[in-house]
């Protein structure tokens, strides 16, 4: 179908094309994206984009340019032209990294929307509930150069602030807060935008440009009206190994709704093709991939377990991730760690807070009870 056509069938979104950033190099997220680009990580069963891109079908957009710059090739193998999502999908790929507002840049090239139209722009790590036609409809009602979506957060100082004043428009663009008085809203840059199509053509198009450091504070230093619209619905950034564990869990416990999960809301997902011993306890929004197996007594709470990865008898993995084909020895404690593809956690090792095995690394039965914050 032409995107003409399906804009016609949703008049009321007035808006049928989205970017999605997917071109960064999850370092944070190592080892598991030395093979596997994080927004191509399974979250819930399916690549995360899987999700985005199924939200972004949901809401009416008909046609997702994806900025891609690591492994390309991972995202067209899987998603092809996108007619499995209910979009049509072009790939746009820098050869080297033009960073955010850069990579909003170039994939704009793609566009087919007119220079007065609204473009959708997503960060292809941040799992929300964002209401997208109420954030498009406010872009129209404030006709802002930017509309940002802006979620609260506990602890912002972690964070650079965008606050707003009581009509929403941004007044600044803060860096991360350094003492407790720069700390002066808690509203933060939740990674989706709607940009008015002219815009993103001013960004310079042949060197990397960050778009929260460069281009958002350019466009207040011109006194253009850049608006925020606060949600505080569910929002996470997925970028480190607990949140992804969290965001993952939290998709099939039903905490965040997305319809491309491939199963019905409940305490844990086994994929089709999965075993489960009857006598394993599978909980806290656990994901068993396709061909992983869990032994009998096994506890397995919050994880993911990815395709073809062996869980051994009596062994608990307790808010963790098992990549691919790794292996969990019988008794052995895996928590709050990474187990990368094809790893061997021999049995009885203790494995906590935040240890990270390798691909393909082998720790011997009992060698090790180990803690590490790498
Ligand atoms: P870390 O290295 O762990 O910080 O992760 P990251 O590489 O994904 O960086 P970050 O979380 O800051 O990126 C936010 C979003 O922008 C993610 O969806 C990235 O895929 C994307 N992104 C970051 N840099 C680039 C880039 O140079 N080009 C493109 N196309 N996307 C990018």
């Amino acid at each position: 179908m032409s995107s003409s056509i399906a804009a016609a069938l949703v008049p009321d979104l007035g808006i049928v094309e989205a970017i999605m950033l997917v071109g960064g190099k999850g370092t944070r997220l190592r080892p598991l994206t030395i093979n596997t680009p994080k927004p191509m990580l399974p979250v819930a069963g399916v690549p995360f984009t899987a999700h985005q891109l199924a939200q972004a079908a949901d809401a009416g957009v008909t046609r997702v340019i994806l900025g891609t710059s690591y492994r390309p090739e991972v995202f067209s193998a899987y998603f092809g032209d996108g007619s499995d999502m209910r979009i049509e999908l072009v790939y746009r790929t820098e050869e080297v990294p033009l960073g955010t507002g850069g990579g909003i840049r170039f994939a704009a090239e793609a566009l087919e929307s007119g220079p007065d139209d609204p473009v959708l722009v997503f960060n292809g790590d941040v799992l929300s509930g964002v209401d997208l036609p109420s954030l498009i409809k406010s872009h129209q009602d404030t006709q802002a150069a930017v509309t940002l979506f802006l979620t609260r957060v506990a602890d912002p100082s972690a964070f650079g602030l965008v606050p707003t004043d009581a009509q929403g428009a941004v007044l600044d663009f803060l860096e991360k807060p350094q003492t407790p008085e720069e700390i002066v809203t808690d509203q933060i840059n939740a990674g989706c935008y709607v940009f008015q199509r002219s815009v993103i053509d001013e960004i310079p198009a042949d060197r990397p440009v960050s778009v929260e450091r460069e281009v958002f504070p350019d466009l207040l230093a011109q006194g253009r009206r850049v608006t925020g619209v606060v949600d505080d619905g569910y929002w996470l950034d997925l970028g480190t190994p607990m949140s992804f564990v969290q965001g993952s869990a939290d998709l099939v416990l039903g905490r965040v709704r997305s319809s491309a999960v491939p199963g019905p809301v409940g305490p844990s997902l086994c994929l089709p093709g999965s075993q489960v011993s009857p006598s394993a306890d599978v909980t806290g929004g656990s994901v068993i991939g396709s061909g992983a197996q869990v032994g009998a007594g096994a506890k397995v709470v919050g994880s993911v377990v990815m395709a073809g990865a062996r869980i051994e008898d009596s062994a608990r993995v307790i808010n963790s991730v098992v990549a691919g084909d790794a292996v969990i020895g019988e008794t052995a404690v895996v928590r709050g760690s990474v187990v990368a593809e094809g790893a061997v956690v021999g049995a009885g090792n203790e494995l906590t807070d935040g240890a990270r095995i390798w691909p393909e690394m082998t720790l011997p039965p009992h060698s090790i009870r180990f803690s590490s914050d790498r």
